[in-house]
C-alpha cells in the first residue's frame, strides 16, 4: 500500500506514485498525474517479473511529451474533427491540438493534470477528477472516477465512471504502450496479435479522421482475426498504413453481446507472456507507436518507433460527429460506465 513522491509539475503540484498488487507478485505502479500507469510487473514463462509498459523516469517528461504513455485519456479519446461538437443544437469549440482537430481532448486535459485519490487498498486504487464546464470546450461539470484493481488471476481491470450536470460526451480510454518482452526490448514486430474484428474504420488522410465507413478487414493488412505478428504486414504498400505510418486505426469489434468479453490477445514468444483484453466497448484503437522517436524513457532508454503497442478501448474515433457511428452521448446526471480488463498469463 505504498505511496511515494515522484516529483512536481511545472506549476509546483506534487505528484505521487501508488502501488497495487496481488499475492502472486503482479504489481502496478500508478501515479496521480493523469491517473497514469507507470510500471506494470507481470511474470514471464520462467517466473521472472518483467515491467511490460513504457514510461518515463520523471514527471517533467510525462508533462512535456505527447505520447500519452499509460495515461487515462478523457473526457474524449482519439480525434474529433475540426475540434467541434454539437449537442442539442449548440456548437462547442474544443481546443485544437492536432492540426485543426482535437486529439485526446486537448493539451491540458485530464491526462495532463493531477487526480485525487479516493480509495487505496493493497490491490485497488480509485482516482477522481473534476473537469469544469467548458474545460477544453466540453459541456458540463464532469466528475470522473477511474478504478484500477488487480485480482488473484493476474488481471488488471480499469473501470470508468463519469457523470455530468449537462448533456455531454464521454469516451475514455487508457493509453498504455505495452511491450510484453519488457519496455527496453526493442520493436514489437514479433508480438502475435489477435483482434476479434471483421471491420475497421479507414481514415480520410494522415490526419486520421475516419471516413465513416466500416470496411471489411478481409484480404487486408487489418485482418487480425487469426493471430499474426504485428510486424508481418505493417510496412505493406497499403494506403491506410501509409496514412498512419503503420497501424493507428480503430477496429469495429465483433461483440457477442453488450457486456464485457474477450476481444483481443497478444503473445510475445520471447517472454512467453500472453495478454488477454476484455472489454464492453465496441471499438479498439491499435496504435503501434509509429510517431514515437527519440523519447528518453525509463533509466535513460532511448525509444524508437514501434517499441510499444497500444490497444485503446473506446467508441469509434470522431463518433460524436459521424452519423454512421454509435454516438456517445450522456444525459445530465446519467452515468457513463465502461470496463476494460488486461489479463496476463504465460504459454
Ligand atoms: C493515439 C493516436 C496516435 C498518437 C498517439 C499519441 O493513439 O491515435 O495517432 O497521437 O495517440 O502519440
Amino acid at each position: 500500500m505504498n505511496k511515494i513522491l515522484f516529483g512536481k509539475t511545472k506549476t509546483g503540484a506534487e505528484v505521487y506514485k501508488y502501488s497495487i498488487e496481488n499475492s502472486k507478485g503482479m504489481k502496478a505502479v500508478i501515479m496521480d498525474f493523469g491517473a497514469t500507469i507507470v510500471d506494470l510487473y507481470v511474470p514471464d514463462k520462467d517466473g521472472n517479473f518483467r515491467d511490460v509498459c513504457l514510461g518515463y523516469d520523471d514527471v517533467t517528461a510525462y508533462e512535456k511529451e505527447t505520447t500519452y504513455f499509460g495515461a487515462i485519456v478523457g473526457p474524449y479519446a482519439n480525434r474529433i474533427s475540426d475540434a467541434k461538437i454539437e449537442i442539442d443544437g449548440i456548437e462547442y469549440q474544443l481546443d485544437t491540438n492536432d492540426n485543426e482537430n482535437n486529439l485526446h481532448s486537448g493539451y491540458n486535459s485530464m491526462a495532463k493534470n493531477v487526480w485525487t485519490v479516493k480509495e487505496h487498498t493493497h490491490n485497488k486504487i480509485v482516482f477522481s477528477y473534476k473537469n469544469p464546464h467548458l474545460a477544453q470546450g466540453f459541456p458540463g461539470n464532469m466528475t470522473v472516477d477511474v478504478a484500477y484493481e488487480i485480482n488473484e488471476v493476474n488481471q488488471l481491470s480499469i473501470a470508468y465512471h463519469g457523470v455530468s450536470d449537462q448533456k455531454t460526451t464521454f469516451n475514455m480510454t487508457n493509453h498504455t504502450y505495452f511491450n510484453l518482452n519488457g519496455w527496453d526490448s526493442g520493436s514489437v514486430y514479433g508480438h502475435e496479435l489477435m483482434v476479434k474484428a471483421s471491420g475497421y474504420t479507414p481514415v480520410k488522410s494522415p490526419k486520421a479522421i475516419p471516413t465513416g465507413e466500416v470496411a471489411s478487414v478481409e484480404g487486408t493488412p487489418f485482418d487480425f482475426r487469426v493471430a499474426k505478428p504485428i510486424g508481418r504486414d505493417i510496412d505493406e504498400d497499403y494506403e491506410q498504413l501509409i496514412f498512419g505510418q503503420g497501424y493507428d486505426h480503430n477496429f469495429a469489434l465483433d461483440k457477442e453481446a453488450d457486456g464485457v468479453e474477450k476481444i483481443a490477445e497478444v503473445y510475445a514468444p520471447e517472454s512467453g507472456i500472453v495478454m488477454d483484453v476484455e472489454t464492453d466497448c465496441i471499438g479498439i484503437q491499435l496504435y503501434t507507436g509509429n510517431f514515437m522517436e527519440g523519447q528518453i524513457g525509463k533509466k535513460g532508454h532511448l525509444h524508437h518507433r514501434r517499441e510499444g503497442f497500444c490497444l485503446e478501448t473506446q467508441y469509434y474515433p470522431n463518433s460524436i460527429n459521424e452519423p454512421n457511428f454509435v454516438c456517445p452521448i450522456t444525459e445530465a446526471g446519467e452515468a457513463y460506465e465502461t470496463v476494460t480488463i488486461y489479463g496476463f498469463r504465460v504459454k
